[in-house]
């Protein structure tokens, strides 16, 4: 079933003369998306620590938000009754949602997969929750997302080769139904998501039988689940050359410096990492390219920014010093401050890697992030 509306467009600006690098604009009915882009993680419809308004100065032009979370509290009726999930966290930028799949996966005990779904404990209330590739799809509706994920299987790593096959096979019923159930493809673009492990057939398999059914953008799954940093670049250079090139490619989970730059050398065009957040509220920082540790003592008498080319408002007024206080304080702010800066740090990475391949500069200027090693 096509899914071609006018809502959504990917339009591929510049191609990298070296490699698969692109850059290009994904219109969605809440606006547009320049990428690359990395996509700040919204779990329970707040990006921990920050205001909309903040996040917007940060450069988000898209944020993620989670259908199990979410479902789980406050539930998808009380967003639709405030009119959506834009309306309810005030963010009339683009917002996409995960479909739950992963999550229950990892968070709740007591899971059972069948091919109907999964069947859990609430972690809230203990209650038992049937979540199939439906209800996931009818959550999602009900939240208003521009872009909304398939219900997908996520193999665990390492995992049998027999067991990641069923997975594939689940995932793409699974997208099936998630794709008969959906009853917004005008304002909601359905994305699939191609599993396969570390298996490269699989995901070649996968991903061509995902592409069959044309969807308005695909996702690559299953990585970053605990296998080594190489396996996921021979998994997405094994993957995106079988997604269309006219369609967004989003690689889930995904947000360190040289995952994101060799991703994009593979044709990837969109990140998410709850890195950036959850090191900001354990009193680190993202400093171009290295990670520091706010507490240490190197920092006490250091009354410099933490980054002087960084146009954040913690990098423009506050020094390292008094981040060093505010960590070893115990302070809220220093948890806001140090969101900020990695939000908008990671954000401003994926901008650049935009920017040198509209230049073409792209293998030049990003060189120490692409080699192997
Ligand atoms: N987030 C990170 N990896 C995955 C995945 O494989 N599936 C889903 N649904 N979300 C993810
Ligand atoms: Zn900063």
């Amino acid at each position: 079933m096509a899914q071609q509306n006018k809502s959504f467009s990917f339009q591929c600006q510049a191609s990298c003369s070296h490699t698969k690098a692109r850059a290009g604009v994904f219109v969605t009915p809440h606006g547009l998306i320049e990428t690359p882009k990395f996509m700040p993680v919204g779990t329970v419809a707040t990006v921990k620590a920050l205001t909309p308004k903040q996040l917007e100065e940060a450069g988000s032009q898209i944020i993620l938000a989670n259908t199990y979370h979410l479902h789980l509290q406050p539930g998808e009726g009380i967003i639709e009754q405030a009119g959506g999930l834009h309306k309810f966290m005030s963010w009339d930028k683009p917002i996409l949602t995960d479909s739950g799949g992963f999550q229950v996966f990892s968070l709740s005990k007591l899971r059972k997969i069948t091919d109907d779904g999964v069947i859990f404990r609430s972690p809230r209330d203990g209650r038992i929750i049937n979540m199939t590739p439906e209800l996931s799809i009818a959550i999602q509706n009900a939240l208003g997302a521009d872009v909304i994920m398939a219900f997908d299987e996520c193999p665990p790593y390492p995992a049998e080769r027999s067991q990641v096959e069923a997975a594939v096979e689940r995932t793409y019923q699974w997208l099936k139904r998630c794709i008969n159930a959906h009853k917004r493809p005008d304002e909601q673009a359905l994305f699939g998501i191609v599993q396969g492990g570390v298996y490269l057939d699989l995901r070649r398999e996968a991903a061509e039988a995902l592409v069959s059914l044309d969807l308005p953008g695909y996702a690559i799954g299953g990585v970053s689940v605990g296998e080594p940093p190489e396996l996921i670049h021979k998994i997405v250079d094994a993957t995106a050359p079988y997604l269309p090139p006219e369609k967004p490619r989003y690689l889930m989970g995904i947000g360190t410096y040289r995952e994101m730059a060799r991703a994009v050398a593979a044709g990837i065009d969109l990140f998410d990492c709850v890195i950036p957040t959850r090191v900001g509220r354990h009193g680190a920082a993202l400093v171009q390219g290295e990670r520091w540790n706010l507490k240490n003592a190197q920092f006490r008498e250091d009354f410099t920014p933490l980054d002087d080319t960084c146009p954040c408002y913690c990098c423009q007024n506050f020094s390292r010093a008094y981040l060093n206080h505010l960590v070893r304080s115990r302070e809220a702010l220093g948890i806001m401050l140090l969101s900020l800066h990695n939000v908008t740090e990671l954000i401003r990475f994926t901008q650049k890697i935009r920017e040198s391949i509209l230049r073409d500069t792209f293998t030049v200027e990003f060189a120490q992030w692409l080699e192997v090693g």
